[in-house]
């Protein structure tokens, strides 16, 4: 911490406000303070230093100051692997050297930089560290970087600490923290050998822990009792609830607000008070995110309900419950389906311990976790899988050619990916023509890593021109990477669909969601608008953004921007031709019962996302997404010709690639196609396929 007795701050020169002070008392109350000169000999010492701490001790907020005041050369970065905290941390950062968030304390994330030439810590997600590595393998720009939270072993930050370890030799200058709740320390500590590992012991209280006698069939709803029990007959204290999605946290948070106040009326010997019921994931606009911070008035109590994102990297003062539904979302990756899917996952032993701590920060405290004790030694597993080994590796695999790690087989992960979750990844970039056969980058892969975006998307990017829609396919990209722009209002369900309505195109959403776009282009951005079409303002304004930055790279990359939109229905089908160009392995075909869709070569059986633009039965549908619930939904879907899967890759449609009734439709379509193309023996040849059909 700076001197307490210098009233002037030295990264602006400006005198330190009244709040600065206010906040420097707490900061020296931390944990992580007793252990500062400690760190500082350490990292002075040692190229790569490990921290281990609880949460809450401090890791996050203070580690790069200590580090800042060490005077590096260069910048300091703190990856996080969540966009939240990365936002959320820097700001309070600022707030305690008492800078302008942007000048020498900023963030950066996917689409939006809030940093400078003058930003000296700089939090970013890991992924964007990653990215950064791509064009500056050594990241000269750093002299200290901090991987933070490294016990989420999100799969960006396994490669990231891959590729730091090997730039560790190369940059004997270049200061590493590892930094982890106390989860995966042995592993980190047999993965850098030599680096001292520092301990903080932060000053948790006890929390009783408190098991369901029978299992609970629905989560939410003894969640929201739960709380309700615990305002009712329980002392002061806020309450922090774990669930596993925005809709489920919506409903408990809107439940909760309501019941407790009918519960109250009709309990006679209960505590009654107000409460302040805030939701936090991480799809919350940040000015909500930011309420579960602030100081609730006296008597007032709080109860959050969140995500897994507040089990570790985030810490809301005041906690003294916890409910634990024993779920989250994680992603799945099945390689031999190929689907990526997040699915409600129960969590780890771990992850359990680490939501329980969350209640003893300020006091002792209590967890209720709503699940049998049988359960949680039998069914829970010890530690949570890393993510590396269950995702779809496709565009990691991209970033690291692209990072010049060729020999993916023999690099140093922390933990290796199945071979066959790798396989699958090569052979996407390989029919998307990123990697030619020999597993080498093509020119094509040199510009689709250039994106930050999935590798399909980048294919349907880099191709567009030749289908004169370049900045249209930008605009979709953007569009499917926001988050749902059209707000489904169930009290106004007929005004708000009617309002979604204007923007239908027969084809499908791509193109619906083009309309949507183009539609806000043409009200200038304006809000009232989106507010009276039902339309997320803050997704719509995200989008355009995006469409600048996506944009903004084509033209850098030299791709032809210009549009021909002249006959609408041909303009139509050159984008659904694009789209085709990234998104051919996602191509699904409709069977003859049952609404259903057969996805390709997977083989997945499911049904159109029921608020889908579409409104026929096409034989084929290109999509963005299957989803995987109590029924498996395809998202984001278009109709397309068969045509235009031949075109977009040969080889992957090539009948031998097919089995059961995919085989079929696929001979019959090479056939005709055959035929098409030696016109002097076409009328036998169409004979020929009808005599298929049959
Ligand atoms: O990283 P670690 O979990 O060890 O702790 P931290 O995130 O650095 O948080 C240390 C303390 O800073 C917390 O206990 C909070 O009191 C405070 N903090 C805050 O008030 N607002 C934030 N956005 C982040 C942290
Ligand atoms: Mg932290």
């Amino acid at each position: 911490m700076t001197d307490t007795s210098s009233t002037v701050n030295p990264y602006n020169g400006k005198p330190f406000s009244s709040k600065y002070f206010k906040i420097l008392e707490g900061r020296q109350k931390l944990p992580i303070t007793e252990a500062k000169d400690q760190i500082q000999r350490l990292v002075r010492r040692y190229q790569t230093v490990l921290l281990v701490g609880e949460t809450g001790s401090g890791k996050t907020t203070q580690v790069p100051q200590f580090v800042l005041e060490m005077n590096p050369e260069g910048a300091i970065a703190c990856t996080q692997p969540r966009r939240v905290p990365a936002m959320s941390v820097s700001e309070r950062v600022a707030e305690e050297m008492d800078v302008t968030l942007g000048d020498e304390v900023g963030y950066t994330i996917r689409f939006d930089d809030v940093s400078s030439d003058k930003t000296r810590i700089k939090y970013l997600t890991d992924g964007m560290l990653l990215r950064e590595a791509m064009t500056d393998p050594l990241l000269k720009k750093y002299s200290v970087i901090i991987l933070d939270e490294a016990h989420e072993r999100t799969v960006h930050t396994d490669i990231l600490i891959g590729t730091i370890k090997e730039l560790i030799p190369k940059r004997p200058d270049l200061r590493v923290i590892v930094m982890s709740a106390t989860l995966e320390e042995k592993k980190f500590q047999k993965y850098f050998v030599d680096a001292p590992l520092i301990h903080i012991s932060g000053r948790m209280f006890g929390v009783e822990v408190y098991y369901c006698r029978a299992p609970e069939s629905n989560y939410v709803e003894a969640a929201i009792r739960t709380a309700t029990q615990i305002h009712l007959y329980e002392g002061p204290g806020d309450i922090l609830i774990f669930l596993c999605g925005e809709d489920e946290i919506e409903t408990a948070c809107e439940r909760l607000q309501n019941g407790i106040v009918i519960a109250e009326h009709s309990s006679a010997n209960c505590h009654k008070g107000p409460v302040a019921v805030l939701p936090l994931y991480s799809s919350l606009p940040p000015q909500q995110q930011k309420k579960v911070f602030r100081a609730v008035p006296e008597g007032t109590r709080k109860i959050v309900v969140a995500t897994n994102i507040a089990e570790t990297s985030l810490t809301i003062d005041g906690v003294v419950f916890v409910v634990d539904c024993g779920f989250s979302k994680q992603k799945v990756f099945n390689p031999k389906l190929r689907i990526e899917s997040l699915l409600v996952t129960p969590i780890s032993q771990a992850s359990a311990r680490q939501r329980s701590g969350r209640a003893g920060r300020t006091r002792p405290g209590k967890c209720f976790r709503l699940y049998t004790r049988k359960a949680y030694d039998t069914l829970l597993q010890p530690q949570t899988h890393p993510e590396i080994l269950r995702c779809n590796l496709g565009s990691i695999v991209l970033h690291m050619k692209k990072m010049g790690i060729d020999d993916l087989v023999h690099f140093d992960f922390v933990e290796p990916p199945s071979p066959e979750t790798l396989m699958r990844a090569l052979e996407l970039l390989n029919y998307l023509k990123a990697l030619d056969d020999d597993g080498f980058m093509t020119p094509a892969g040199d510009q689709m890593a250039v994106f930050p975006v999935e590798p399909e998307m980048a294919a349907m990017l880099i191709h567009s021109p030749e289908y004169k829609c370049g900045t249209e396919i930008a605009k979709i990209c953007a569009m499917m990477s926001v988050q749902n722009p059209f707000i489904q209002n169930n009290k106004e369900f007929t005004r708000s669909n009617y309002a979604k309505e204007q923007f239908y195109h027969q084809t499908g959403d791509h193109l619906g969601l083009l309309n949507t776009y183009l539609a806000y282009e043409a009200n200038d951005g304006n809000i009232d608008w989106c507010h009276e079409n039902y339309l997320n303002h803050r997704s719509m304004k995200q989008a355009q953004n995006v469409v600048r930055q996506l944009v903004g790279i084509m033209r850098r990359l030299g791709l032809d921007m210009s549009s021909d939109s002249s006959a609408d229905m041909q303009f139509a089908n050159h984008i659904r031709r694009a789209i085709v160009r990234g998104f051919f392995t996602k191509v699904a075909l409709a069977l003859p019962t049952k609404n259903q869709f057969i996805t390709l070569k997977d083989d997945v059986k499911a049904i159109l996302w029921p608020a889908t633009f579409l409104n026929r039965r096409p034989q084929f549908v290109v999509f963005n997404e299957l989803v995987l619930t109590s029924n498996q939904y395809l998202r984001t879907v278009t109709a397309i010709s068969d045509d235009w899967l031949l075109e977009s890759c040969p080889e992957y449609f090539a009948v031998d690639e097919f089995e059961g009734v995919t085989r079929q439709v696929f001979e019959q379509l090479h056939r005709r196609q055959k035929a098409e193309q030696a016109p002097s023996k076409k009328r036998a040849r169409a004979v020929d396929v009808v005599g298929g059909d049959s």
